[in-house]
């Protein structure tokens, strides 16, 4: 019952390339279609979704500014692979298989954006009460970044996502050009995602874990795997030169959050957040990742030439204490001439607390359904619930998200980049007496590590979390909510209605 451990080599999932033009930009079509999958060469071949049946996707890369287009195409089955919770919004009956896909981090029109309620059947037969457009537009007005584009559909994400859908999106950035970044094939993506099978092969997510609630299947508030996939291959190797590499690492689980280690604690640097590069490389021996967060890092394998590092996971011990291996054992096949620059980017726009034009202050929470089954809450508020969150174009906000549960939610905001200002410990007893924030400590900044643009953020229990963004443009439905898809189903998802300016 233990799967032998760096067997497989780690795969890079293959760019994707244009079916046609629109108006002189690139239209892709993609197509979600359920195949067979092999996660380790040892294991029986297991049905899974890809786009493009592939898990994870084809990486769709981009320049910055470059308008492309997508028809994301729903090839599924009927059926789902996964119990689904009748409870749940919409999911009281068909279709089953509702799709629609978000690209996380990105500056997008609201009808590009992958609304929840937009999805889509096979074939486009049935959609959502937001569809607008078989065809997605993507503008990628925004910095060179590392973004992942994943289902979205509503009251079926976590199932959605775990079956196999999520894709690498890269905006490449000529800034970067200047800064000799380790680029081509030793510029790798890792999505890292736990999963757990059923001894035939087949992906195994839970039905029921609460027994006294008689919802079966039923929503859970957590899922953690036994075992971690990276790029779809259960505890890869990569063999690699000894040499200079940029990982773009990008935590896709659905719950489940990592503390990246290399080789019993060795430097490397990490040069982005999930909006694109930092001001300069930050010399880390341990990296947190809530889910949906991405950092790139660079890794200098030149020292460690013929060794093998275990990337490890600090959060867990045993089998989800470790993530995959990098055997140095290539000839370097030329001279390294990529750097670790000292500078990256210069800050083009900051974002001040005494600026903002409104400050919302929004608590996590948790009550209980008719089940007794937890049902995590934004605000006290349920999806359907109207719209409270509206920001105006033009305005900067701050959101000081109140963590009142006794465990944190990596928050996501759709549309924007924000930057964390800080996070504050406040008696949470008095808060739930009178609700009112008697704050305990100073604000402590946020870590060395998520300094730059950010589109999740790990909201601590016991602190308000505070973060800063601004406006600029696409009025539209949107949404936030908590990225542990377990959370997000049920019910901690929330409508946001950006607004023009009043003239
Ligand atoms: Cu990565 Cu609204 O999601
Ligand atoms: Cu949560």
């Amino acid at each position: 019952d233990t799967i032998p451990k760096y067997v497989d080599e780690l795969p890079v999932p293959p760019v994707a390339k244009p079916l046609a033009e629109i108006k002189g930009n690139p239209y892709y079509e993609i197509a979600m279609r359920q195949v067979p999958h092999r996660f380790h060469r040892l294991f029986p071949s297991t049905t899974v979704w890809g786009y493009d049946g592939m898990l994870p996707g084809p990486t769709i890369k981009v320049q910055k500014d470059e308008k492309i287009y997508v028809r994301w195409k729903n090839k599924l089955p009927e059926k789902h692979l996964l119990p689904i919770d009748r409870t749940l919004h919409e999911s009281a009956g068909p279709p089953d298989v509702r799709t629609v896909v978000h690209l996380h981090g990105a500056n997008v029109a609201w009808e590009s954006d992958g609304h929840p309620e937009a999805w889509f059947s096979r074939d486009f037969a049935k959609t959502g009460a937001t569809f607008r457009r078989k065809v997605y537009e993507y503008t990628n007005k925004q910095m060179g970044a590392t973004l992942w584009y994943h289902d979205h559909a509503i009251g079926i994400t976590r199932l959605n996502v775990y079956s196999g859908l999520s894709g690498f999106y890269l905006i490449e950035d000529p800034v970067e050009k200047h800064l000799k970044l380790p680029k081509d094939g030793y510029d790798i993506p890792l999505m890292i995602q736990d999963r757990s099978f059923r001894s035939d092969g087949s992906l195994s997510y839970p039905e029921n874990t609460n027994p006294p609630a008689p919802v079966n299947p039923s929503v859970q508030p957590f899922f953690i795997g036994n075992t971690i996939a990276v790029n779809g291959k259960i505890w890869p190797k990569l063999t690699v030169e000894p040499r200079k590499y940029r990982f773009r690492i990008l935590n896709a689980s659905n719950t489940n959050a990592y503390t990246l280690r290399l080789g019993d604690g060795r430097k490397f640097y990490q040069i982005s957040t999930d909006g694109g590069l930092l001001t300069e490389p930050v010399e880390l021996t341990t990296l947190p990742l809530e889910p949906a967060e991405r950092s790139d890092v660079i890794i200098d394998f030149s020292q460690h030439k013929g060794k093998k590092l275990i990337l490890q996971n600090t959060n867990a011990e045993g089998n989800m204490g470790v993530i995959m291996r990098f055997d140095v054992l290539l000839p370097l096949r030329g001279r390294d001439t990529s750097e670790i620059p000292a500078k990256l980017i210069s800050e083009e726009q900051v974002l001040y607390e005494h600026h903002a034009d409104k400050t919302r202050l929004l608590k996590l929470d948790a009550i209980q359904d008719e089940y007794n089954r937890p049902v995590l809450l934004l605000d006290d508020r349920m999806w359907h619930d109207p719209v409270t969150e509206k920001p105006v174009i033009g305005d900067t906000e701050v959101w000081k998200l109140i963590n009142v549960t006794n465990f944190a939610h990596p928050i996501h905001i759709h549309l924007i980049q924000f930057k964390i200002l800080h996070r504050t410990p406040f008696d949470l007893e008095r808060f739930q007496q009178d609700g009112y924030i008697d704050y305990t400590g100073p604000p402590i900044e946020p870590a060395v590590h998520e300094r730059g643009w950010k589109d999740t953020v790990k909201a601590e229990p016991g602190m308000v979390t505070s973060v800063i963004m601004k406006f600029t443009e696409n009025p539209g439905e949107y949404v936030w909510h908590c990225h542990i898809l377990e959370h997000e189903d049920y019910d901690m998802m929330r409508p946001m209605r950006v607004v023009e300016k009043e003239k």
